[in-house]
């Protein structure tokens, strides 16, 4: 292989490349045993294949790509911000929610400043926020294996401006109690955005969710990022949505590239959304462990 010529930041060169797991028809020829035979745990995906709606909401919608798609997700974006009761400037669609923690990135990190992210967290966090030349710090868990917020709040200073938190968490399945979150975003300073990914947050029972539409509406700086990828079957679609308040995202949606969220995978969300049964029978058969 040769090397590049061209130049680039130092911090893109000490970036390592995402790597991720085989094509499951290669694992399968790799160890002798048919695809079927193999159950991928690897990524969360959801076992019970997507919604059937979904599937012919898509079939119609693919004879007709000529057009580009709706460059905020306009119908999907409104579906949502109804769901939440919030308006629908409170409300931005990616590329799957990985777009939306790389956005929050780019729109608050440079060169000179950091990133907080607890341990035992989701890759993507040092990876994003390196990426923008950023620091950043990983502060050790407790010793259950959950973040430890107290640290975290210590942690920030003058070059602080983000933060990583996931409720429940990937890959210790962990989660934090509201009261905990409250007092935690109560030490941050609004100057800081506060990243709170929510992508497991289906698979919490009710009573242990948090309101964290009304924990967007105390903190201009807290972002909630949630996806379509785990619940809701649609992971090969790559759409996740965010809600903060409209001054955050429209610093966030001056980065976001128009047209980031192409029409099938709208129109499969859209879909997804609006078919809770599906949603219901995936967390029975999470529960059951089936
Ligand atoms: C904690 C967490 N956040 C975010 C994501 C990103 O999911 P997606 O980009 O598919 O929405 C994942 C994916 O595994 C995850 O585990």
């Amino acid at each position: 292989m040769t090397e590049t010529t061209i130049t680039t930041p130092s911090w893109v060169q000490a970036l390592d490349k995402y790597v991720a797991s085989k094509p499951i028809e290669d694992v399968a020829a790799d160890l002798g045993l048919k695809p079927e035979e193999i159950i991928m745990l690897v990524a969360n995906e959801n076992p019970n294949g997507m919604s059937s709606k979904v599937k012919e909401a898509v079939a119609t919608a693919a004879l007709n790509l000529n057009r580009y798609p709706d460059a905020d997700a306009y119908h999907l974006q409104k579906a949502i911000a109804e769901r939440y009761g919030v308006s629908q400037d409170w409300v931005v669609i990616g590329s799957g929610s990985s777009e939306l923690l790389g956005l929050a990135a780019e729109t608050v990190l440079s060169e000179g400043t950091t990133a907080i992210y607890p341990q035992y967290s989701f890759s993507l966090y040092p990876m994003v926020a390196r990426l923008c030349g950023a620091e950043t710090i990983e502060i050790p868990s407790t010793g259950d294996f959950n973040a430890d917020l107290d640290a975290m709040a210590d942690a920030v200073d003058e070059r602080t401006r983000l933060i990583f938190l996931t409720n429940p968490n990937n890959p210790t399945g962990t989660y934090l109690a509201e009261k905990d979150i409250l007092d935690f975003l109560d030490k941050i300073p609004p100057t800081v955005m506060v990243l709170f990914d929510e992508a497991y947050v289906e698979f919490l029972e009710p009573a242990l969710r948090c309101d964290s539409m009304e924990i967007v509406r105390l903190h201009p700086n807290v972002m909630v990022a949630r996806t379509f990828s785990k619940a809701y079957g649609l992971a090969g679609a790559r759409v996740g949505y965010g809600i903060a308040q409209p001054g955050l995202l429209s610093m966030l949606n001056r980065v976001r590239h128009p047209f980031n969220v192409n029409d099938l995978s709208q129109i499969a969300a859209l879909a997804a959304l609006q078919d809770q049964e599906f949603v219901e029978k995936t967390l029975e058969v999470n529960r059951k462990g089936i």
